[in-house]
Order: structure tokens, then C-alpha cells, then sequence
């Protein structure tokens, strides 16, 4: 049984109400809110785990009430069991339009009955706890925005990714995990110092060393959300470089996971053109220019530069430059026209774009 309480809407001599009698019995936490009761108010304040209606003593305010809880954000997650006269297909179809969770005929086998509740509990739990892991990410993106020199930086790495990565040909799944990648790829940063991170003069060797660690950190920090494994390689890797010179791991070619190519691509594209405090903006032709010299020296694939370019040429990268509201980045992927941001890091040379 459900460990959280069951709040039966019904009448005490109806079907609801025999029902909630017999799960007292059986030992459930169970509480009848009779007609002329106002539920939503007994609901706001007990929280119950689950909402069991019965439409026949209910009436016509049971289908409003699934609506306005289904509706409210506070409530949408809460499972709603309705339960409705035999044979009633219209009752049964305003119920689940209405938003119920699943709806039952009369007579109710009690066993059925909770059976469906358990299942309705646990399936909410489920939702709410991906809910919780993408609140996660937006509140670990946030404290990243706070951080960077450059607002919007996250929503734009993430959508200039996602402007190259369909000139890729990649698959939904790799898609989702680019967007996710892009955003959160300098997710390690969080934890360096401000004294490193925003240091204005050269970094001392110790320092840049440390700014490099926020590669394998950041790893380490999504190894702990199952929904972000598939964007551990970008954050591990999106400083690699194809000659093996690159951290954490000095991967070489096709080692390199293809996403993390992408994203170091954008994020030195990113670096040149939106700026940092300690270098004015430059153009997207220089830093068209720098990706090349960098596939030139052997560093990046010259097929995706060249695909990046024909991207910034087309213009498909200006209207992911406009600030947009921060997504579900699960559903990211659906949505192309999106505007998302990172914290790049800090070059070793003030000169350079970033710490590659
Ligand atoms: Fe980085």
C-alpha cells in the first residue's frame, strides 16, 4: 500500500465512500471529504500522495476539480483515480480529458483499486523525480550564468551546437545530448576559486593547471545524474585535440567523441566573438579564421569547420543569439529554433581565445 494518504471525494454512502471505509480497514491512511466540503482546499492542505474521485457522488465538480489540479503546477503531478457508474463511456471519457490518471467502473474491486493506486503513486514519483534532476540542471546552469563574464553564454553554446550538429547528421538521442553537452560542458567550473576563474592577468602555471581540471570535475560531477551520462564525454573531452595534445586525456582523432568536437569548436567560436572581460569582441569572420589554422595545425576535423562555416555564412546562428527562457533540456532537442548559453574558460594567454 501507499504510505502517503488517500483522499477519497465521495459521498459516505457511495461507492467511494464503502471504499475509503474498507482501506481504513486494511490499514491505509485514508481521509473522506464529503460532499459540501471544499476538496481543493483539503487537498492544498493535507498533500495527499493520491486523490481518489467518485464521479457519481461527486457530480459535475468532480471533472472540474481534476482539471484545475491537473492544471496547477503545485498539483499537476498528483495521481487522480476517478471512479465512475458502469457502462458510462461519456463519464469515463470527461474523466480521462479532464486529466484523471486512470478511471475505474463501478462496482470497484477493492484490490484493483489499490493496485492503481500504487501504480498512479509510483509512476508520479517517477516524473518527479526526472522533474527534480532537470531542476537540478537548470539550477547548476544558473549558478554557471552567475559566473560568466558573458550573459546568455550557455543558451548560445548550446544553440550554435545545435546549429552545427544538424548539418551533422546525428541522431535524436546524440542531438539531446549535444544540446545538454553544450550547455553544461564547463559545469566544472563551479568548483574553481574566483580568484582563478576570474583572474585579469596570466595564469601561473598552477593556476592553468587547475582551470584544466574542470574537464575531469565536471565529469565527476554528472557521473552522479544518470540523465547526464551521455553528456560526460563533452564535458571530459571538449578540450581535446585530434593530435593528442589537448586534456584531460590527450585523445587523439577519432577518439575524440564527435559531440566533444563539436563543442570545442563552438566554444572557440564562442570565446572569440562574444568577448571576455579581459578581451573586446571579435568578429565571426576572425574566429572563422582561427578554427581553420586550428584544423590546419591538425587540432580539429577539417569537414566540421568547414561545416560550421557554411552555418555562420547562412546566418542560421543569429537567431541563437537572441536570449531565450531556459529549457527542459530533455526537450531541447525538439526544439531547434531555442536559444540557450557556458562559461568559457580562461586562456593561459590572455591573447588566445580560450585554454585549449
Ligand atoms: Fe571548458
Amino acid at each position: 500500500m501507499t504510505a502517503g494518504l488517500v483522499l477519497v471525494v465521495a459521498a459516505v454512502h457511495s461507492e467511494g465512500g464503502r471504499k475509503c471505509a474498507e482501506m481504513k480497514r486494511h490499514g491505509v491512511r485514508a481521509c473522506l471529504v464529503g460532499p459540501g466540503i471544499d476538496a481543493r482546499a483539503v487537498i492544498d492542505a493535507t498533500r495527499p500522495a493520491v486523490v481518489v474521485i467518485d464521479m457519481v457522488s461527486a457530480g459535475a465538480s468532480a471533472s472540474n476539480l481534476c482539471r484545475q489540479l491537473k492544471r496547477d503546477v503545485d498539483t499537476r503531478l498528483l495521481p487522480i483515480v476517478l471512479i465512475c457508474e458502469p457502462h458510462d463511456r461519456g463519464a469515463r471519457l470527461a474523466g480521462l480529458q479532464s486529466g484523471a490518471d486512470t478511471v475505474l467502473h463501478m462496482p470497484v474491486d477493492f484490490e484493483e483499486l489499490m493496485a492503481r493506486v500504487r501504480h498512479t503513486v509510483h509512476a508520479s514519483q517517477f516524473i518527479g523525480d526526472l522533474e527534480s534532476a532537470a531542476s537540478i540542471i537548470m539550477t547548476l546552469t544558473a549558478m554557471l550564468e552567475a559566473r560568466t563574464c558573458s550573459p546568455g553564454h550557455c543558451h548560445r553554446m548550446a544553440n550554435y551546437a545545435m546549429a552545427l550538429g544538424r548539418v551533422s547528421a546525428l541522431s535524436e538521442p546524440e542531438s539531446q545530448a549535444l544540446y545538454r553537452g553544450a550547455f553544461l560542458h564547463d559545469i566544472g567550473m563551479l568548483a574553481l576559486p574566483d580568484a582563478v576563474t576570474h583572474k585579469s592577468g596570466p595564469l601561473e602555471s598552477h593556476e592553468y593547471e587547475l582551470i584544466k581540471s574542470h574537464t575531469v570535475v565536471g565529469d565527476a560531477l554528472c557521473a552522479n545524474l544518470r540523465t547526464l551520462h551521455a553528456v560526460r564525454p563533452i564535458v571530459r573531452h571538449h578540450h581535446e585535440r585530434l593530435d593528442g595534445t589537448g586534456y584531460p586525456d590527450g585523445l587523439r582523432g577519432d577518439e575524440v567523441p564527435l559531440l566533444a568536437q563539436i563543442v570545442g569548436i563552438i566554444d572557440v567560436f564562442e570565446a572569440i566573438t562574444a568577448g571576455r572581460a579581459y578581451e573586446r569582441p571579435r568578429t565571426a569572420d576572425e574566429a572563422i579564421r582561427v578554427l581553420h589554422d586550428e584544423a590546419d595545425r591538425g587540432w580539429r576535423r577539417h569537414d566540421l569547420v568547414d561545416g560550421f562555416e557554411s552555418v555562420v555564412r547562412a546566418g542560421a546562428l543569429e537567431s541563437a543569439r537572441r536570449p531565450g527562457p531556459l529549457l527542459d533540456p530533455g526537450s531541447a532537442a525538439t526544439r531547434p529554433g531555442s536559444s540557450v548559453v557556458s562559461v568559457s574558460d580562461r586562456p593561459a594567454d590572455p591573447g588566445r581565445a580560450t585554454d585549449r
